[in-house]
């Protein structure tokens, strides 16, 4: 893919396809509740084209609406009893790691065996993280030394637990809430919660599953420090409605923030606040405005709306620096937010931030490379990365290294370089989270 430079982002993105994660929860939960569940919004990504694919092997009934909603006809049947069937062969997970760890979960509370399998990248992330809790719970897995192939010998009922979870994961927090539907009794999960997006909790309440927090003095006023399930539990059909992707809203809100002279509104954004953590950095750089809040299927949504006028430099300085909780909010727009750093007054450091290792890339060594390709000063940690601000990007030959949020953080670099950019590989891997993405840009962008 070429992208060259940008004067200004012009316009308004009027629908925006639904969010990654809610569509996997809502699919999962439709698969397993009783009734027919209609998902209007249903993200287009190939991440969640996944879940579904694994979902129809396990004997889910599913459709499409007249107005493409995905249609699922539930297994669920009573408390605890889930008639999902022994898939033929392997469960093919793509390049989806909320489908392999979350779909764990559901598995291990089924009472046959399967095997969940994932591209090169998926193959290489580790499992370990879930193996160790459903364990714990009486399910039976193997790996290829924490690895996929991951295969998960369900038992009914499961043994409830309270987790102590190792690592601020959102995945592994929803793969034991989700395993804990089948287990009897109360199943907890503790440890650093904080900042980890919390769609299943909103989605299992949608689908009239009651979900505790509660603070144990652990952790600030507000946060919850554990949260649990109570099992066996029954699930409601419920339609659900898809907020637009804030992640994928970011790198267009960012690309208009960027740019003085630009106006840009996205409407219909999830502003789950688990989830828009970068606000605040967006904010130093232009003004933003949230119009239109609504709550749909028991998520915030609203429309966002980025100015940043002729000539305007940013609004705040930094230096910035992401740590612990902060982190957690962003993980996925780390990326993109390295790209924003080259801009700022005094840059950006992030720390407390190893995960981005082992995501679809290791992200901390992939963006400082493409950062030094375009002339970037930036300093590379175990744990993360210091960016300096105010830097002139220059067009480049870069990688996505397959990785989505890497090519479209880059993309978005490749406005405000001087000459051409040209990214290796990104029309192949953008369409695991959004495949709409390189019209949609150009279709803002004004040079
Ligand atoms: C996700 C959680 C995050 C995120 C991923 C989606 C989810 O992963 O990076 O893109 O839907 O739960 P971790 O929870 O492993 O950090």
């Amino acid at each position: 893919m070429r992208i060259s430079p940008a004067r200004r982002v012009r316009g308004e993105v009027a629908r925006l396809p639904g969010d990654k994660s809610v569509s996997h929860r809502a699919a999962l939960l439709g698969a397993l509740a009783a009734g027919t569940t209609r998902v209007s919004n249903f993200a287009t990504s190939e991440d969640c084209a996944s879940t579904l694919r694994c979902l129809a092997a396990l004997g889910v009934g599913l459709g499409r609406g007249a107005d493409g909603s995905v249609v699922i006809e539930g297994a669920g049947r009573g408390p605890g009893v889930w008639a999902l069937r022994e898939p033929p062969g392997p469960l093919d997970c793509g390049n989806s790691g909320t489908t392999m760890r979350l779909l764990a979960g559901v598995l291990a509370a089924q009472p046959f065996a399967s095997t969940l399998t994932g591209d090169e990248s998926l193959s290489r992330r580790p499992m370990g993280r879930v193996v160790e809790p459903l364990e714990l719970m009486g399910a039976r897995l193997s790996t290829t030394e924490g690895h996929a192939p991951l295969r998960v010998e369900g038992r009914r009922p499961l043994r409830a637990i309270t987790y102590e979870m190792g690592v601020a994961s959102a995945q592994v927090k929803s793969c034991v809430l989700l395993a804990g539907l089948g287990a009897v009794g109360r199943t907890r999960v503790r440890g650093p919660l904080a900042g980890t997006r919390d769609h299943t909790e909103r989605m299992l309440r949608h689908f009239g599953v009651r979900v505790g927090a509660e603070d144990e003095g652990g952790g600030a006023a507000g946060l919850a420090a554990s949260v649990w399930v109570d099992g066996p539990a029954a699930l409601e059909a419920r339609d659900v409605e898809v907020p637009g992707d804030a992640s994928s809203a970011a790198f267009l809100l960012f690309a208009a923030a960027l740019l003085p002279g630009s106006e840009l509104r996205v409407r219909g954004v999830g502003l789950n606040p688990t989830r828009t953590g970068y606000a605040w950095l967006l904010d130093a750089l232009a003004e933003v405005a949230f119009e239109n809040r609504r709550e749909a299927s028991n998520e915030p949504v609203g429309d966002v709306v980025v100015r940043r006028a002729e000539g305007a430099g940013p609004r705040r300085g930094g230096p910035l620096t992401l740590r612990g909780r902060a982190v957690a909010e962003v993980i996925d727009e780390l990326p993109l937010l390295a790209v924003v750093g080259t801009q700022v007054e005094g840059g950006l450091e992030v720390r407390d931030a190893r995960e981005l290792r082992v995501k679809e890339s290791d992200r901390i060594r992939t963006v400082v490379t493409n950062l030094r390709a375009m002339g970037a000063r930036v300093e590379e940690f175990e744990d993360g990365f210091r960016v300096g601000g105010r830097q002139r990007l220059r067009g480049a030959r870069l990688d996505s290294f397959g990785d989505h949020r890497v090519a479209m953080a880059f993309a978005v670099a490749a406005l405000l370089a001087e000459g051409e950019t040209e990214i290796e590989g990104a029309e192949g891997c953008v369409p695991v989270s959004f495949p709409e993405f390189f019209p949609l840009l150009e279709s803002i962008v004004e040079r």
